[in-house]
Parts: C-alpha cells; structure tokens; sequence
C-alpha cells in the first residue's frame, strides 16, 4: 500500500525556504498539486522552483496571511487553477522574539498576530470552500515545541504556539460535521535540509548552535539580572540524539493529510527522537553511544530521479 495524494491540491503559507518548502516539497512528492504562499514573493518562487525541479507540479501565491483580502484571493487563484483545494497546512509564522522581562510591544503583536489571523483566516476561508463543495479535506496547523513546554527568551512564540494548539482543538469540532479534519504538527528544531538553505548558512541547525544568552534570554547589565546571565554550554536533551530534518516532518504531514488519516482530527503529531515524551529526570545517552535512526528517506532529489532509490509517491 502506497500513501498518495495525487489529485489533491494543497496550500502551504509561509513557504519559506526551511519547513515550509520541505513540508510543500512533500505534498508535491507524494503526489498533490502544491500552491506555495508566502509574503516574500522570492520565498514563494523558491519553492516553487524547488518542487518541479524534484519533478512537481506547483505555483507561487504570495501574499500575507493577515490580510483577509489578500487571502481571499490566493485562495481564489488555487481554486479557479487547480478546481479544487484538499489541503492546507498554515506554517506561516514569526520566530525568535525575547523574554517577558524584555520583548517589546509592538514585536509581540506582531508575531501574535501573524499566528492568530494566519490560522484563523486561511482556515475559515478553505473551510468553507471545501464544506461548500463537499470536500473532506486536511488542515495542519504548524505549532512548536515552545507551545507545549516552557522555553526562556521567547515570550510571543511561546504564546501564540500555546493558541495554535488550541485553536486546532476548537477549528477541529467546527468542521467535524463536514468530515474536515483539522490538526497540529509539531516541529522541535529540525536540522535545516534544502541545500540551497544550507549553501547559504551552511550545515548544521539549532541543535549544533544552542542560543548563548542567558537563560532569561537577552537582558542588560542591571545588578538585578544577575539569575538570567548563565551563558554555559546547553547541550540539548534528546533521546534519540536528533529530532529530524523537514523532510521528516514532511513524511509525516503527507501521511496526515492522506485518505488513511481520515478520522484523526483534534490531534497533535510530532517527530522529535523522543524530546518531548522525555521525563524530566531522563537523561540521553552520550551521542558516541546511540545507535542513532534509521536512514532518512530524502524528498528532494534535485535533478534527475534517480528510480533505483524509494521515492515515495512513485
Ligand atoms: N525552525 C525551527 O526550529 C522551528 C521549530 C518549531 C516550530 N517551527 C515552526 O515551523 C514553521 C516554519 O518555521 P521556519 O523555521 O521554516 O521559519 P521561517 O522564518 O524560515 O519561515 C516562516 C515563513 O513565514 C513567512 N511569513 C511571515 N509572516 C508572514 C505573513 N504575514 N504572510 C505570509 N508569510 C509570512 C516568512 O516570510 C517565512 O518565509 C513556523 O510556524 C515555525 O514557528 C520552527
């Protein structure tokens, strides 16, 4: 049995050229015509570019998420092109930020804002294309590891990720009777694997660069900051000793957008080698010891197929 969405037609937001463009990359490979958005119309050309040449079939609809007009007609465009919209994975998001004692107002807003009207409005206006013709379709919320767990330096995200989570609970008993599904995917900092993301920053992801500010996250030199100013090595905690690339989270996006999801709604996945199932008290083995995952199944082939590797969707 092979896992395909061929004939389905998907809508990324924030294609940009890390998780968006390795989640929208997926959805092409396994089969989906795939729209990618993005307020930078060159993030959105990229994975555009990016998909056909792994052999997909896609089209660039920048634009921002917060702006109901803008996303009234991107989604237009989708539908009046393709005649249909099955999938939407809302991934559009501002990250970093500070800490409580130290963010701004008008960054939080921001970000808080970009989380709220980005899922709400793309819901509400794909939900109803898709009730409104009878579509069964799939709708990812990308949440974080912040929006479960507490992390210092990032007060908005930590908001906004924690009103995701529960904004896919909620979306999800709206759209049940239409046999729409609404669910959450959580990322926990994947080692980036579009090679042109890695020409430009080269290897390696948050997990090989831990952030160095204090544990209260940037702060100034005041007497009082004294319990926030540790700055030692954080090695991170987890089990498995990664927690994946895009292309993980990709695979697994695809699956829950498929037709053997078709009762999982309400949920929340995630690919993370153990981090967030961890008791506090468990420690991962050193590295040298792990045994490590299987191989990854790479999605992005850039060039020629090469038919005698698995490519799933084939
Ligand atoms: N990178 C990580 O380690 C990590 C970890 C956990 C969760 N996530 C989540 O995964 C998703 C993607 O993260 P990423 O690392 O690829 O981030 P990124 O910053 O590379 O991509 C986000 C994209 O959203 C776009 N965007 C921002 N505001 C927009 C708007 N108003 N309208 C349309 N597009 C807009 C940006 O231009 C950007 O291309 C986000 O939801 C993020 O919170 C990332």
């Amino acid at each position: 049995m092979e896992i395909s969405l061929a004939g389905k037609v998907a809508l990324v937001t924030g294609a940009g050229p890390n998780i968006g463009s390795g989640i929208a990359l997926a959805l092409a490979r396994y089969g989906a015509k795939v729209a990618c958005n993005d307020i930078d119309p060159q993030a959105a050309q990229a994975a555009v570019k990016r998909i056909e040449r792994n052999g997909g079939t896609a089209m660039a609809v920048p634009g921002d998420v917060t702006d109901e007009e803008q996303v009234l007609a991107y989604l237009r465009t989708v539908t009046d092109t393709w005649g249909r919209l099955d999938i939407v994975v809302n991934n559009a998001a501002i990250l970093g930020g500070r800490g409580v004692l130290d963010e701004s107002t008008e960054f939080f807003e921001k970000a808080v804002r970009v989380a709220a009207l980005g899922n709400f409005l793309n819901t509400k206006h794909a939900a109803r294309y898709m009730a409104a013709h009878g579509i069964k379709g799939s709708i990812v919320a990308i949440s974080s590891s912040n929006g479960w767990s507490g992390s210092a330096g990032v007060i908005a995200y930590a908001f906004h990720k924690g009103g995701v989570n529960n904004f896919v609970r909620a979306a999800a008993m709206d759209l049940a009777p239409y046999g729409i599904r609404v669910n959450s995917f959580t990322p926990t900092a994947p080692t980036p694997d579009n090679p042109e993301l890695i020409a430009q920053r080269g290897p390696g992801g948050v997990l090989d660069r831990p952030r160095a500010a204090g544990i209260g996250g940037e702060g100034g030199d005041e007497p009082w900051r004294r319990p926030a100013r540790w700055t030692g090595p954080r090695p991170p905690m987890v089990p498995m000793g990664t927690t994946g690339t895009p292309t993980d989270i990709g695979h697994c996006v695809a699956w829950m957008c498929s037709d053997y999801a078709r009762l999982i709604t309400g949920c929340d996945f995630v690919v993370d080698g153990g981090a967030r199932a961890k008791n506090f008290a468990y420690v991962p083995a050193a590295p040298a010891d792990l045994a490590g995952p299987l191989p990854l199944i790479p999605l992005d082939v850039t060039g020629e197929l090469d038919r005698d590797t698995v490519h799933p969707g084939d």
